[in-house]
């Protein structure tokens, strides 16, 4: 007996060209012993018949909202909680779109919003369509909300263009529903994650400060991720304008001293984290009243070294966490720099991006990273912070010692 039998989908197929391998795909559930109800759209009509869709999951089509007889067999709201995992298949821009938005305006949309279950996407879509920023926002807001996405991959499409927008093949949709539907392992269940993030805020006077454009997103998504593995997550995050995520520990805190102080109060833990942009240096006197302007007179401000968290907590010989994570922002010669700092700071890994204002990291949706340890250096390529944070987190979960 498979891990998927007794299990079923919800598959709505959008009206897209690809709509033809949704039959493809069901006939592929339903060799893997799941059932399978189908939602057409009204689009979806243009493109394969209900008939086909019907014969192949043996059940019947629902395609209307205010159908009288469908509600009563079974509502709408019913309908969409049924099933353990909806599937859009092909998820077209405009279906995206409805998500993204909170729309229910037809059968497809209401049960999307109605579920209470894991939502996977299959987008399909010509290659402008994708990458239009309409669609880049929509796709980036329902990763945020925790929708799944398989694909699109690169490839020709219908339309003749090449690039990205080409839905990913039934056997792909197949191997990602059949991952959604098995139970995630908790490689992390009953270890202490601690992350820092955002920046650090250095005051001048009651009202100036010296700080940097770090965002927090890159923390916040490892924090994120880290509780999906089932740790006990806490974030030391100087200020940012992001909502805590749900089921992690919070202590928010302005300076590099604060921040230390902190880190070191969370100790022991597993795994240490450092991705906040900690200001290198800070003032030296903070005046207590606000500096007044004078005329052709600009202040000098003397300046000291702030503490060196990451070094200071990687080279500790008393509860130093089982593996110390730094992440290194350059703006040059990304892997060399990381490579050094590695050494010079004492820490498991280091995890280098590349910022200069080219790149758009700071601040920005996506990132490019290198990870940098004794084992070498690995290349990923450019994906989503949340993406990043993922993978990252199933790597140091894989490198924990036992
Ligand atoms: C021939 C044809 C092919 C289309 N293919 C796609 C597609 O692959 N992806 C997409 O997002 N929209 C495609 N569209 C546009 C959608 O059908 C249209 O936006 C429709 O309103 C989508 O409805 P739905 O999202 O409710 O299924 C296509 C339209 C036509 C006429």
């Amino acid at each position: 007996m498979s891990a998927l039998t007794g299990k079923s989908v919800l598959l709505i197929i959008g009206g897209g060209i690809a709509a033809y391998k949704a039959l493809e795909l069901i006939r592929l559930l339903r060799g893997r012993g799941l059932a399978v109800k189908a939602i057409m759209t009204k689009a979806a009509h243009e493109f394969v018949t209900p008939l086909s869709v019907a014969s192949l999951t043996g059940a019947k089509v629902h395609d209307h909202l205010f159908s009288l007889t469908d509600e009563i067999e079974m509502g709408h709201i019913e309908l969409s909680r049924s099933a353990d995992l909806l599937v859009v298949v092909p998820a077209t821009a405009d279906l995206m779109a409805k998500m993204a938005h909170g729309h229910a305006d037809d059968l497809a949309s209401t049960a999307l919003l109605a579920t209470d279950k894991p939502v996977l996407l299959a987008p399909a879509m010509n290659v402008r369509m994708w990458l239009n920023p309409a669609t880049r926002r929509n796709a980036d807001q329902l990763k945020r909300d925790g929708v799944l996405f398989i694909g699109p991959n690169d490839g020709e499409m219908a339309c003749g263009e090449f690039g990205p927008g080409r839905m990913a093949e039934p056997i792909e949709i197949a191997a990602a529903i059949e991952k959604a539907l098995t139970p995630q392992a908790k490689p992390l269940a009953g270890r202490k994650v601690m992350i820092t993030a955002g920046p650090t805020r250095e005051p001048i006077d009651p009202v100036r400060y010296i700080s940097n454009h770090s965002s927090g997103k890159q923390g916040y998504a490892l924090a994120e991720a880290a509780v999906v593995l089932g740790a006990q997550t806490m974030l030391i995050s100087g200020p940012v304008d992001l909502p805590i995520p749900p089921g992690v520990g919070m202590i928010p805190v302005e300076t590099a001293e604060e921040m230390l102080k902190a880190c070191e109060n969370e100790l022991p833990c597993d795994i240490a984290i450092f991705c906040a942009a900690v200001a290198d240096w800070r003032v030296a006197r903070v005046a207590t009243e606000k500096i007044k302007k004078a005329e052709g007179r600009a202040p000098s401000l003397a300046m000291v070294e702030n503490p060196d968290i990451l070094r200071t907590i990687a080279t500790r010989t008393d509860k130093r966490p089982k593996l110390v994570v730094g992440f290194a922002a350059e703006t040059e010669k990304v892997v060399e720099h990381a490579r050094e700092k590695l050494a010079k700071k004492g820490c498991d890994v280091i995890i280098a991006n590349d910022v200069s204002p080219e790149s758009g990291v700071f601040g920005g949706d996506r990132n490019k990273v290198h990870v940098v340890s004794a084992q070498g250096v690995e290349i990923w390529p450019e994906m989503t912070k949340q993406e990043v944070a993922r993978r990252l987190m199933d790597k140091l979960s894989e490198l924990l010692p036992k």
